[in-house]
């Protein structure tokens, strides 16, 4: 008995397990910039539950330039057309 409750653990366990990362960040162009960049003074789990317009991404990534964010500008727009694509706010999917 003490045996089957520890596999019906694990199995729990286990197939709970994906929903821990079901907040991640979603493959595409600027993911790895994001997280060269952003990572810098804090780490980012935050970003993808917030839900920003592109003009509101850009004010933000460029504040973060001006506290000292290490990027170029090239760099900085990816990260935005990122943001902006898969956390916006105008977009209708949720
Ligand atoms: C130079 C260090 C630095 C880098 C690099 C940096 N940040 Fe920040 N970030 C901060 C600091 C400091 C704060 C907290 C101060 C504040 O809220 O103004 C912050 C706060 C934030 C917040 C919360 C702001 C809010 O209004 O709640 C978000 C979101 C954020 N950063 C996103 C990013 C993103 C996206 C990048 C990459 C473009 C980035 N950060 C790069 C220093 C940095």
């Amino acid at each position: 008995m003490k045996t089957f409750v520890r596999i019906l653990a694990f199995a729990l366990s286990v197939s709970l397990m994906p929903f821990s990362f079901a907040q991640d960040l979603p493959a595409g162009k600027g993911r790895e910039t994001l997280k060269k960049v952003c990572t810098q003074c804090h780490d980012i789990e935050g970003v993808p539950q917030l839900r920003y317009s592109r003009a509101d991404w850009a004010s933000l990534v460029y504040s973060m330039k001006d506290m000292g964010a290490d990027a170029t500008k090239t760099e900085l727009e990816e990260i935005i057309d990122y943001l902006a694509k898969n956390f916006g706010k105008d977009e209708a999917k949720k």
